[in-house]
């Protein structure tokens, strides 16, 4: 791609569903800015080279943008057994991983599965899955979220290309979106302290927009801004469509956070 004075962005895809790249690719508005902040240099969703041609693409877009580009990573590394579980055009995620993440300028560590494992990590694990900072040892910004809210990229990106600190908390997550839980700022928080409770879908109290604690809801122990940051450029997320916080921002939610629909 032409770059001009956007900052060249090398996108990697491991062991994921696309989802986050659906998420901020079905994000018109902030999908929009994003491709105009950076120049996406490789990108497997949604570049039009394949094959041989697409690994030539990654190979010089490292050669030119050495110690310069921007890496987001999509997906968690397969590490046992050589990293044997995961491949890209025969090479293991891990050795794609060892090979390009350390030329990068800075690594993003795009939704749960490159930030902590996700789901590719979820127990028993047999593949040995983990983010990439576990699995490679390198420093990430972790925006966790399954998906993670492409308002988050853009801003990182933008915090970045300003030079501005990127404060992070203890799991790596930048503080301007992660330092409170989505229970701080739920618009379902009063009826929660008013003990008003839905007790099943499809009932009145459902219907009432009563708090979804009962029906599992993990807003108090999961950390991201979704209910100001919303989906969708700013349509909605999970509890204002009705369906209880998964928890989806956390390490290992799909392990500790399950029966998803049990308190
Ligand atoms: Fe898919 Fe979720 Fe992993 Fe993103 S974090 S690749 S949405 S499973
Ligand atoms: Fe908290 Fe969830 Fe109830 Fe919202 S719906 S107030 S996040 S328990
Ligand atoms: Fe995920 Fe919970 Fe937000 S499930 S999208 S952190 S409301």
């Amino acid at each position: 791609a032409a770059s001009g004075t956007r900052p060249s962005v090398v996108w990697l895809h491991f062991g994921e569903c696309t989802g986050c790249s659906e998420a901020f690719l079905r994000t018109p508005n902030v999908g929009a800015i994003i491709l105009e902040t950076i120049s996406v240099e490789y990108h497997e969703t949604i570049m039009a080279a394949s094959g041989h041609q697409a690994e030539k693409s990654l190979e010089q877009a490292i050669k030119t943008h050495k110690g310069k580009f921007i890496c987001v990573v999509e997906g968690s590394i397969a590490t046992a057994y050589n990293g044997a579980y995961g491949k890209v055009g025969g090479r293991t995620f891990l050795e794609i991983a060892n090979d390009v993440i350390p030329k990068a300028a800075v690594t993003i560590a795009l939704g749960t599965c490159a930030a902590y494992g996700g789901i590719p990590s979820a127990a028993p694990n047999p593949g040995g899955y983990k983010g990439v900072k576990d699995a490679i040892g390198v420093a990430t910004i972790n925006i966790s979220g399954c998906p993670p809210n492409p308002l988050n990229l853009l801003s990182t990106i933008v915090k970045y290309l300003n030079k501005e600190t990127i404060e992070l908390d203890e799991l790596g997550r930048p503080l301007f979106a992660y330092a409170e839980t989505v229970h701080d700022r739920c618009p379902r928080l009063k009826h929660f302290e008013n003990d008003e409770f839905v007790e099943e879908f499809g009932s009145k109290e459902a219907e009432l927009g009563y708090c979804l604690y009962h029906m599992g809801c993990k807003g108090p122990e999961t950390y991201n801004n979704c209910p100001t940051a919303k989906f969708n450029d700013g349509t909605s997320f999970p509890i204002q469509a009705g369906h209880p916080c998964i928890g989806c921002s956390e390490p290992d939610f799909w392990d500790t956070m399950t029966p998803f629909y049990e308190e």
